[in-house]
């Protein structure tokens, strides 16, 4: 089945739904000049890279966001990103855009970059800040239906996806995974950065029921996991390290809670909410070493 037209996107038709998909389009629904005011203008929701002490001035969370980035796309320079430069660029779960407005400028003679999301919300606020050309194309996409999104006969060069993972029921990242491999060109790299977690607490820890998740955060996932579904599926494990450092995460989350703090401080929906409420435990997770964020850059492997 080809794409339906939608307002400033397509939408991707797919298989039924996972009954987790609803929890996490309502995990994003507030009203982007909410989530400006907790993440900062740009919208970027994946960490930051703050980088003290060579960077003793303050840093805006917008700056934090972005240097983070651009030291994963450093670390993915180091094993070919640019040679040959990319032809066409796929961010899965793209948030507000802030990551695609990026890349469009890091790579301006790439293109075509696309990005796929769920949430209509945001897709409908990455459109609005179109730059005019048709070489951001957004597509209501389930992850796990990637193997449908349009022009097939042109492969991926450049895939990320930074904090959408963190999201998926494990079908849904299996999917997605076999989708990407067969959607990329062989040599083409995936960038990753995803909030990990040890397999003691996976071990140790109570689910949520869905009712009070609602950061839709309830399917967490430790770095064997995630990488051993990428080995699967024909990728390589070329880098993985923590990034940021467990300092700057710490910082990053925390941050957050003081911004929902000071702007919302007779309560806020249930989203930032739950940010408020999980921030000191997850700083300390991440401090302690219980819980990480990583950087994963893999090749699709070329046999
Ligand atoms: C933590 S945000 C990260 C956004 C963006 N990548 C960034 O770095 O700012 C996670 C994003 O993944 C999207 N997402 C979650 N599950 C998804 C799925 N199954 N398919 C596509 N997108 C999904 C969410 O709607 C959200 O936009």
């Amino acid at each position: 089945m080809s794409p339906v037209a939608g307002p400033g996107y397509e939408v991707v038709p797919g298989g039924p739904a996972d009954a987790f998909r609803d929890h996490v389009v309502r995990a994003y629904q507030d009203a982007p000049g909410d989530w400006q005011k907790v993440l900062g203008e740009q919208l970027h929701f994946q960490w930051g890279v703050f980088g003290h002490p060579d960077s003793p001035r303050p840093v805006s969370l917008d700056e934090a966001g972005l240097r983070h980035l651009r030291c994963q796309l450093a670390v993915a320079g180091a094993f070919g990103l640019r040679h040959p430069a990319p032809r066409r660029i796929l961010d899965v779960g793209c948030g507000w855009g802030a990551t695609l407005r990026h890349l469009a400028a890091d790579f301006p003679d790439c293109p075509r970059l696309d990005g796929i999301n769920i949430s209509a919300e945001q897709l409908a606020y990455c459109a609005g800040q179109s730059d005019g050309t048709d070489r951001i194309r957004l597509y209501l996409c389930d992850a796990a239906d990637i193997a449908g999104l349009p022009d097939g006969a042109q492969p991926y060069d450049l895939v990320l996806a930074r904090g959408a993972i963190t999201h998926f029921p494990p079908q849904v990242y299996e999917s997605a995974a076999e989708a990407l491999a067969r959607r990329m060109r062989p040599g083409g790299l995936l960038v990753v950065s995803e909030t990990l977690y040890s397999e003691e607490v996976l071990a140790a820890e109570q689910q949520l029921p869905p009712s009070e998740d609602h950061l839709a955060l309830g399917h967490r996932k430790s770095l064997k996991y995630v990488t051993e579904v990428l080995r699967d599926n024909g990728f390589r494990v070329l880098d993985e390290r923590p990034l940021p450092s467990p300092e700057d995460a710490a910082r990053w989350v925390l941050e957050l809670k003081s911004n929902i703090d000071a702007y919302f401080p007779h309560g806020a929906s249930p989203p930032l909410e739950a940010i408020r409420a999980m921030a000191a435990e997850l700083a300390t997770a991440l401090l302690q070493r219980r819980a990480s964020v990583h950087s994963i850059v893999a090749e699709r492997w070329e046999a």
